[in-house]
C-alpha cells in the first residue's frame, strides 16, 4: 500500500550509509567495535540482541555479547563496564534493558562512558538532547522515528505531533527531538500519558502521532485525523489461542481500521524496529570516529 512508511526499505538506505562510514573508518586503521551486555536469559531480550549482532555483521561492525547470570550483583556489573569504558578497542556499549531487580538501572547507564553511550541513555547525553547540541548521541527508537518522519516525503515543520508515552527511551527524548528549533523539527509537541484526559480528542489534532506507551492496539480509527502520519511503537505481547504458540505481539495502533485514514503509518513489524537498529549503527560508526566531540 502506498501510504506505507516501510522501516525495512528506510533502515537499509541508513544501513548502507552506515557500511560507507565503517569502510572508511577500516581503511583508517579503525575497526568500529560494538559490546552488548546481557544479564540473565530474558527471551525477548536474547532476540533483540541476536538481531542487533546479525546487523553489525552485515555492516563491518564487530560485536560481543557478554552474557552475565541473572543473579548477578550490580558492583559485578558495574565493575564490567568500567572495564569496557577503559578498552580502546570498545567504541560502544550497550546493557540490555530490562535488568534484574537486584540492579539499579539508573546508576547502571550513568556508569557508561558519555562517548560510548551508544544508547544515549546518560544523562550528559540526555543532557546534550534536551540543549539541542548535537555532539551527543540520541536514544535509537526516538532518532529512528526522527528518520522516518525525515524521509517521509510529508513537512514535518508546524505540525502538531502528539507523542502517546512519556518514558525517558521514547516518549521524552521523542519530544525534545521535534520541538527543536530546527528545519526538520519545529513541530508543536503534545506528550499524552496514563492521567491526560481527553486523550482521543487530543490525537484528533495530530498531524503526526507517535503511539508509545505499550497498550495494545489503543490507537482506534476515531482517533486519528485523516492524512495525519501515524507511527506505531508498541511491541506488545497478546495472548491469541489460534496463534502457534499462544501469543502474538501486536502494536500500540489498530492497524487495519487506521491505515485506511493515515496520510502515512508505519507497518509492524517492518516500522520502527529496524530503524530502531539501524541507529544503533549509525551511533556506533559514529563513536568510533576520531575527534567527535
Ligand atoms: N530494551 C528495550 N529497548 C532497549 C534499548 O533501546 N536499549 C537497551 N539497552 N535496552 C533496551
Amino acid at each position: 500500500m502506498e501510504n506505507l512508511l516501510d522501516g525495512r526499505k528506510i533502515s537499509a538506505e541508513i544501513n548502507a550509509e552506515t557500511a560507507q562510514r565503517v569502510s572508511q573508518l577500516n581503511a583508517r586503521g579503525i575497526s568500529p567495535c560494538l559490546v552488548f551486555v546481557r544479564v540473565g536469559e530474558d527471551p525477548a531480550s536474547r532476540v533483540y540482541v541476536g538481531m542487533k549482532e546479525k546487523t553489525a555483521a552485515k555492516l563491518g561492525i564487530i560485536s560481543r555479547t557478554i552474557v552475565l547470570p541473572e543473579e548477578t550483583s550490580q558492583e559485578t556489573l558495574l565493575s564490567l563496564i568500567k572495564d569496557l569504558n577503559a578498552d580502546p578497542e570498545t567504541h560502544g556499549i550497550l546493557v540490555q534493558a530490562p535488568l534484574p531487580k537486584q540492579i539499579d538501572e539508573t546508576i547502571v547507564y550513568r556508569s557508561v562512558l558519555p562517548n560510548k553511550d551508544v544508547d544515549g541513555f546518560h544523562p550528559e547525553n540526555v543532557g546534550k538532547l534536551m540543549l539541542g547540541e548535537s555532539s551527543g548521541f540520541v536514544p535509537c527508537t526516538p532518532a529512528g522515528v526522527h528518520e522516518l518522519l525525515r524521509r517521509s516525503g510529508k513537512t514535518i515543520p508546524g505540525s502538531h505531533a502528539v507523542i502517546l508515552g512519556r518514558g525517558n527511551i521514547v516518549g521524552k527524548p521523542m519530544a525534545a527531538l521535534l520541538i527543536q528549533k530546527a528545519d526538520d523539527a519545529n513541530c508543536t509537541v503534545t506528550v499524552c500519558h496514563s492521567r491526560t484526559p481527553n486523550i482521543a480528542e487530543i490525537c484528533r489534532t495530530a498531524d503526526i502521532l507517535i503511539a508509545a506507551m505499550g497498550v495494545p492496539e489503543f490507537v482506534t480509527g476515531d482517533m486519528v485525523k485523516p492524512g495525519a502520519i501515524v507511527i506505531d511503537v508498541g511491541v506488545n505481547r497478546i495472548e491469541d489461542p489460534n496463534a502457534k504458540n499462544g501469543a502474538r505481539l501486536v502494536g500500540d495502533v489498530a492497524f487495519e481500521a487506521v491505515r485506511t485514514l493515515a496520510g502515512k503509518i508505519t507497518p509492524n513489524p517492518g516500522g520502527v524496529g529496524p530503524m530502531t537498529i539501524a541507529m544503533l549503527m549509525r551511533n556506533t560508526a559514529q563513536a568510533a570516529t576520531p575527534g567527535r566531540a
